[in-house]
């Protein structure tokens, strides 16, 4: 693996790959720095956060490079996407023959701008209000879950990049991310 690649918004993903970097020696860099000094077709990993169901940047780094294995960083605990669904159902494994991991970030509205902080308030009212109903029969996730969208929350853990470090070290990959699912909004 050349280097690790990610997108990210407000830091959260920013930190999974800085850390995924420490702990496999291979360079993180972002959008813009991988665009000045890696080459064309090198192979990377992509590392992107999930913004209504499809992973940001993941289409571009496609483009350019050779995607051998990607990480979705979203707020859902199960994880959510196309990506995420069609690797699922292949065992973890993308169309093209990728490894696809699902990591969860977090909630940094501070960070947002207006539109995105809406998108989310939206998103997180009706999980919100389905907690608020099921009273004392929520579950500790879902309650955690109605807390992280009312005033945001870090559930980044260095832990969860064991398995990603694992497929690191069990190199090289001929398998690629190849093809973006779209999402029907
Ligand atoms: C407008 C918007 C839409 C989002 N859509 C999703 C989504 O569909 N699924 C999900 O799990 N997380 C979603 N998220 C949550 C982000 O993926 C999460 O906050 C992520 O950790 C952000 O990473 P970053 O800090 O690297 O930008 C959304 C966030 C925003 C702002």
């Amino acid at each position: 693996m050349n280097a690790i690649v990610y997108t990210s918004r407000t830091g959260f993903t920013k930190r999974y790959a800085q850390l995924l970097a420490k702990r496999t020696g291979v360079s993180a860099y972002s959008w813009k720095e991988a665009a000045e000094r890696l080459p064309r077709g090198s192979e990377i990993f992509y590392m992107g956060w999930l913004m209504a169901g499809s992973v940001q940047g993941l289409g571009r780094a496609m483009d350019r490079y050779t995607v051998r294995g990607a990480a979705i960083v979203g707020i859902s605990p199960a994880g959510n996407g196309d990506l995420w669904t069609e690797a699922k159902i292949n065992g973890g494994v993308s169309d093209g023959g990728g490894r696809v991991f699902y990591l969860r970030g977090g909630y940094a509205p501070e960070k947002l701008g207006w539109f995105q902080r809406f998108l989310m308030r939206r998103m997180g009212a009706s999980v919100i209000k389905k907690v608020e109903a099921k009273g004392s029969a929520a579950t500790a996730d879902e309650r955690e879950m109605a807390a992280l969208f009312r005033s945001g929350g870090d559930c980044v853990r260095e832990e969860a990049l064991e398995e990603i470090a694992v497929w690191f070290a069990d190199g090289p990959h001929q398998g690629m991310v190849k093809a973006a699912p779209t999402v029907d909004l």
